[in-house]
């Protein structure tokens, strides 16, 4: 393995879980060419897992899947997909199986953002960003589900926290992310008996991506107005971390949840 931009070594090991609790095991993640599931996918592959990563743009999914198998020393393959096609998805799933033999673990990561008031957004604008997030995570459950129930593996959708309240300039985002909290319930409740889990990963303000470079006006550390329990914004390690716990067996019995990675800024009150 070599060294990483998100991961540290502690005491020889990448994390608290051993580093080879997903060895045999193969990741789908779908928006694995950057930011928050790049380092998710990394995460996983740390502790053993190959790798497929999805996305529109080939170039940038070729550049960071050679990254990822030259910092991990898994194998990672970049497939084009558009997760607004369900085809597209179907043959990606086919041709997983088809290198790897099965798929245990799916990442419903491709999302679309930008900030514009209700009254400025047009039918298109806000239809697009439905159908990247919650369509797409449609489609990649359709695609996969069969698969995932074979390995009784597990899935996780990465949401966000800006729903639970009303959040300015983002009403397409905060529609299409209670979807996919949806569909996630939907999924545990279905694929349960099947032996199959399906839960939510809900990111605060992440340093570094391109959610924190499109909701804070092109800055990637924005501090004006924010505040949290913990003092800081997420960072994409703390999420990969949760990543791997909700595919470990640590979390065998865990379906059907929502979970915060944001310090607590959506739960707790500090201003009193
Ligand atoms: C208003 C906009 C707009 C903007 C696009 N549109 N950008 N409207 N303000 N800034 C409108 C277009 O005018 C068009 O409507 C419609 O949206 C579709 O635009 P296209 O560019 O044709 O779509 P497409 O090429 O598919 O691009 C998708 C995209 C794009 C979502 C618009 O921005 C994108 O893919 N962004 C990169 C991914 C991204 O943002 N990732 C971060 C996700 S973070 P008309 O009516 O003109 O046809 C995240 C977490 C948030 O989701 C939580 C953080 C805490």
């Amino acid at each position: 393995m070599t060294s990483s931009p998100y991961f540290a070594p502690v005491n020889n090991s990448i994390s608290t879980f051993k580093d080879n609790i997903f060895e045999g095991k193969v990741l789908f993640c779908t928006g694995g060419g950057s930011g928050i599931c790049k380092g998710m996918t990394e995460s996983i592959m740390r502790h053993g897992a190959n790798a497929v990563i999805i996305g529109r743009k080939f170039d940038r999914l070729t550049e960071a899947s050679r990254e990822l198998s030259e910092r991990t020393g898994r194998t990672c393959i970049p497939i084009q997909a558009d997760v607004r096609q369900p085809q597209t998805l179907q043959a990606a799933a086919e041709r997983t199986m088809e290198y790897f033999g099965r798929i245990d673990f799916v990442i419903c990561g491709a999302a679309g953002n930008f900030m514009s008031p209700i009254s400025g957004l047009s039918e298109n604008a806000f239809k697009t960003v439905i159908e990247i997030d919650t369509l797409g995570t449609y489609n990649t459950v359709k695609a996969t589900i069969p698969h995932v129930r074979a390995t009784k593996g597990a899935y996780v959708h990465v949401s966000a926290t800006l729903h639970y309240r009303g959040t300015p300039y983002q009403v397409h985002v905060s529609a299409a992310k209670a979807g996919v909290d949806a569909i996630s319930n939907v999924v545990a409740v279905e694929e349960g008996p099947h032996g199959v889990r399906s839960n939510v990963l809900a990111p605060g303000f992440t340093s570094g991506t391109e959610g924190m470079r499109v909701m804070s006006g092109n800055k990637t550390n924005k501090t004006e107005g924010f505040s949290n329990p913990l003092g800081r914004f997420t960072e994409i390690h703390d999420v990969a971390n949760v990543a791997v716990f909700l595919f470990s067996p640590a979390a065998c019995y865990i379906t059907g949840q929502v979970l915060p990675v944001d310090g607590g800024a959506e739960h707790l009150r500090g201003d009193f």
